[in-house]
């Protein structure tokens, strides 16, 4: 990669256009190995020879000597994001990254430890996608609702700690066994927590743990009745009314932003319901809580919502019920994103 970085230099200094594409069309056209390096700065070559081909396409010499000193710029210079671990300069190396409001996922991640028979899990690309965006290695993210674990599965895979809280006692020996098929190659704090999320001190906590300050919380209630996970009635989907579903989620809202660091992000994932033959807009609902605390609300992401096989096999009786009862079914879920003011 220096030779390039030295051929794109040379160009600052040349006012002969005609040379300066010549050049650029020489270092496009040159083979390459699939990823370059320079120091921590990583290259894709075909994302390379697509910044190179628009130098080649832009017309007049300051505007492309502009693009030149851009290029130069991102080979030599790390730019840090303040909440990850992205280089901003080369922020087209991140096609993985979702920068959409809207997700269509096909197929859930099934790799290694993650598996789909906890009813009511979330797909692994969820978390993945805000760890990636919004920590970097070192960061600690809680998790008030912990389930089968596939939150902490993605960060102990990222190398972030992970604070999780379950109600469940076996649900959290199911979450701890999960995690335990895969290596904590980074080393990372995994500590499960059995207890209920409405009364956990996680002040108290992280000091034990020797961490100072979440950088991420990502929650995922249950979406107050629809899936009775226990007969706990500290269970937020035993709740009586909708009342005391938002009062209780208002509360661990609360306990986790005590520790969240100011700046960093909180991501809610929840749907709406059905009660009564009447649309009850529970993430609405539910966002607003958040809003009422010291949050600033970045996105609303809608994702699409894939039923069980069961729900599957019976879509003509939903679609029966949808049009005999003027509904529409549910195909989706939304993402809340707030950054902690
Ligand atoms: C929607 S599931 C979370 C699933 C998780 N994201 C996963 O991928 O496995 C909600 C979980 O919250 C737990 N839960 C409900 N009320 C709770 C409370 N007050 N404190 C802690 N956990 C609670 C339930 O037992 C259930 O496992």
């Amino acid at each position: 990669m220096q030779e390039i970085i030295e051929k794109l230099l040379e160009l600052l200094v040349s006012e002969d256009l005609k040379e300066i594409r010549s050049v650029v069309k020489e270092i496009r056209n040159s083979k390459k190995e699939s990823t370059l390096e320079n120091g921590n700065i990583i290259v894709d070559s075909d994302i390379l020879n697509e910044e190179l081909q628009q130098i080649l396409d832009t017309k007049g010499l300051d505007r492309t000597k502009h693009y030149v000193r851009i290029l130069h710029k991102s080979l030599t210079e790390f730019k840090q994001s303040k909440v990850s671990d992205m280089n901003l300069n080369r922020w087209k190396e991140y096609e993985d990254i979702m920068t959409d409001s809207l997700w269509l996922i096909d197929k859930r991640d099934s790799s290694g430890a993650h598996s789909n028979t906890y009813h009511g899990n979330y797909i692994p690309q969820i978390p993945n996608q805000f760890i990636k965006r919004f920590t970097k290695k070192g960061d600690t993210v809680i998790d008030p609702f912990l389930g089968g674990g596939t939150t902490m599965i993605e960060t102990q895979r990222l190398g972030r700690n992970c604070v999780g809280v379950e109600l469940q006692e076996d649900i959290a020996d199911f979450a701890e066994e999960n995690l335990s098929k895969e290596p904590n190659k980074h080393n990372v704090i995994n500590e499960i927590i059995n207890s209920d999320s409405m009364e956990v001190n996680f002040r108290e906590e992280f000091d034990r743990l020797g961490i100072d300050k979440a950088q991420l919380v990502l929650m995922h209630p249950p979406y107050w009745n629809i899936i009775k996970f226990s007969d706990d009635e500290k269970d937020l989907s035993n709740c009586n009314d909708l009342e005391t579903f938002l009062e209780n989620f208002g509360k661990i809202v609360d306990n986790t932003t005590e520790v969240l660091e100011k700046g960093r992000h909180f991501v809610l994932v929840i749907s709406d319901m059905y009660a009564k033959s009447e649309w009850i807009p529970l993430g609405f609902y539910s966002m607003q809580e958040v809003l009422k605390r010291n949050y600033k609300l970045k996105s609303i992401v809608v994702k699409n919502f894939k039923h069980t096989k069961g729900k599957d096999q019976q879509s003509n009786l939903w679609r029966y019920r949808a049009i005999i009862g003027g509904f529409y079914v549910f195909k989706h879920e939304y993402i809340f994103l707030f950054e902690k003011k």
